[in-house]
């Protein structure tokens, strides 16, 4: 195929499971208060998916793929390439993007890869997905976010459990030309791998294979350095946010819309006020779906796309940071 000037997105997708987790059902279950959380995170309720099979990982990222390819008029044997950016995957192997392949009816036989970057996969998935296009090795790629976290979390910890959620989003990447108004103008991935601990997994991996003494110290679950995490979080989206736009010959003026990750609406909050944007200008979700790490992004832009608040051909830039520590930020006009 021969190479493609741009690429764009064709259409979104999202999934939210059906089980709300309320602050109030969170202050029977840990020391914690509504007023408490709300006033350090921003969220006043979650989504959970149900654990009995029918919202796995890849289900949830089904339903949000069919819906993104529906938007993007795109059959499943014209996927070319799936990414699937997740590390709440169905199983160790083989990834969820393959699982997920015969879930869509794809029978071509497309390549299937996870990604594994937290937060920032999504991003990382957009970035992937565009150079591969640009460089003209296939035409429609398929990139998901989503996460089943619950099972990672400890629901006995007080720092950790009220942040964490289940959601699925989605979007279809295709070819564009110079006069498009669609097109990603830029892009910045970045990843410093000394804040690996930060944010991680003790056990269950090769390192620290799992056992009876691990499993009842909870080495299975999520722990956090919850102040460095907030501190990374700030500087590294704010940093890859000027980047993609100087790279982009933007400014924050520029743009309709701004989509951060969402953590925590204090952290949204200072980079609105770091960056100068007015926060009408920022796609909002934590409060209402917490944080479902790979999922936020393409959930948060699948609704402003759907809500029409974000329209054809609107600037609008999304920058994440996750465990690892990555981060990045993606520049595009919708
Ligand atoms: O995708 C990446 C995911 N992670 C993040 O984005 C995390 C980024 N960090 C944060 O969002 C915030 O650091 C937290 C929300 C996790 C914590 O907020 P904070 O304002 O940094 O609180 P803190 O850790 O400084 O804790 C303040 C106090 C402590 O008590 P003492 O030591 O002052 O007595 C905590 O023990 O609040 C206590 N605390 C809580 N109290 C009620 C911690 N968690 C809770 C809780 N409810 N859930």
């Amino acid at each position: 195929m021969t190479p493609s000037k741009y690429s764009k997105i064709l259409g979104t997708g999202s999934y939210i499971p059906s089980r709300t987790l309320t602050n109030q059902e969170l202050e029977k279950m840990v020391d914690t208060s509504n007023e408490w959380i709300i006033e350090r995170t921003g969220i006043k309720e979650r989504r959970l998916a149900k654990l009995d099979g029918s919202e796995t990982c890849s289900e949830m990222g089904a339903f949000a793929a069919k819906k993104a390819m529906e938007a993007a008029n795109i059959k499943p044997d014209e996927i070319d390439l799936i990414l699937f950016a997740t590390v709440s995957p169905d199983y160790k192997l083989p990834s969820t993007a393959a699982v997920l392949q015969q879930k869509l009816g794809i029978k071509n036989e497309c390549p299937c890869l996870d990604i594994v970057a937290a937060c920032s996969g999504f991003l990382y998935g957009l970035v992937i997905a565009d150079s591969m296009i640009k460089t003209g090795i296939y035409k429609n790629i398929l990139i998901i976010g989503a996460e089943l976290l619950q099972p990672f979390v400890d629901w006995t910890d007080r720092t950790t459990c009220i942040l964490f959620a289940d959601g699925a989003g989605a979007a279809v990447l295709g070819r564009a030309d110079e006069n498009d108004s669609s097109k990603i103008l830029s892009s910045t991935l970045s990843c410093d791998g000394t804040g690996d601990k930060l944010l991680f997994v003790p056990s269950g991996g090769s390192a620290s294979p799992l056992n009876k003494e691990k499993l009842e110290r909870k080495e299975d679950k999520l722990v956090m350095e919850g102040k460095q995490i907030f501190k990374y979080a700030t500087r590294t989206m704010m940093r890859n946010s000027q980047m993609a736009l100087e790279a982009a010959h933007l400014s924050v003026s520029d743009l309709q819309w701004f989509i951060p990750h969402q953590a925590n609406l204090r952290i949204i909050e200072y980079l609105a006020k770091k960056l100068e944007i007015n926060m009408e200008k920022i796609i909002v979700t934590v409060e209402k779906y917490g944080n479902n790490s790979a999922a936020t992004i393409p959930i948060a832009l699948d609704e402003a796309v759907r809500a029409g608040k974000i329209k054809r051909g609107d600037k609008c830039a999304m920058t994440a940071f996750g465990a690892g520590v990555t981060s990045g930020a993606v520049v595009l006009q919708y």
